[in-house]
C-alpha cells in the first residue's frame, strides 16, 4: 500500500512539470549538459534541447535566437537556460529577441534577484566562468522563484517599452 502511495506521488502529468528551454554554444556544452543532468535527477520538468549537442564549434546567436522563442512564443510559462564560454554573447544575442529577459549571472544572489526584480525568464551563464555545482544551485533558485511585482513590475514595463519605442 505504501508503495502504491508513492507510485502515483511520483507520477507526473505532463501539464504539472515546469517548462524549460536549454541551449548553448560550444563554449557553454559542457555545462548545459551538466545542468540538464541535474535537472532531470530532480525532477518535475519538462527540458527541450535546443543544442548545441557536442563541443564542435557553432554561433551562440542561433541557440540565442531558437531559446528566445520557445520562451517568449509561448502561452505557457516557460523559462531558459542558456550557457556560452562567458555567458555574455548568448545573453547579449538573447535580449535582442522581443519579451526577453535574459539575466547574465555567475553568483547565486544575482540569479535568485533577476527573477525577484527583473521577471527575467532566461538565466546565462558561462561554461568558463561557474563550475557546476555553482550553475546547479542558480538555476534551482532562479527557476524556484516568482517575480515580486509590485514597484518592480513598473520597471520591468518601462523595459517593455524601450523595446516597443514607446518609453
Ligand atoms: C566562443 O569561443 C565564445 O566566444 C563564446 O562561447 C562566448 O563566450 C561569447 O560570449
Amino acid at each position: 500500500m505504501r508503495y502504491y502511495f508513492k507510485k502515483l506521488k511520483n507520477l507526473e502529468k505532463a501539464s504539472d512539470l515546469m517548462k524549460i528551454a536549454i541551449g548553448a554554444d560550444h563554449g557553454g556544452y559542457e555545462l548545459k549538459e551538466s545542468i540538464k543532468k541535474h535537472l532531470e535527477e530532480v525532477g518535475g520538468y519538462e527540458i527541450t534541447d535546443y543544442g548545441t549537442h557536442s563541443t564542435d564549434s557553432v554561433d551562440y546567436a542561433e541557440i540565442a535566437f531558437k531559446v528566445g522563442n520557445a520562451v517568449t512564443n509561448s502561452d505557457e510559462k516557460i523559462l531558459g537556460i542558456l550557457c556560452c564560454g562567458t555567458g555574455i554573447g548568448i545573453s547579449m544575442a538573447a535580449n535582442k529577441v522581443k519579451g526577453v529577459r535574459a539575466a547574465c549571472c555567475s553568483d547565486y544572489f544575482s540569479a535568485k534577484f533577476t527573477r525577484l526584480h527583473n521577471d527575467a525568464n532566461i538565466l546565462c551563464m558561462g561554461g568558463r566562468v561557474v563550475g557546476p555545482g555553482l550553475a546547479n544551485e542558480m538555476v534551482d533558485v532562479f527557476l524556484s522563484t516568482e517575480f515580486e511585482g509590485g514597484r518592480h513590475q513598473r520597471r520591468v514595463d518601462q523595459i517593455t517599452a524601450i523595446e516597443n519605442g514607446t518609453f
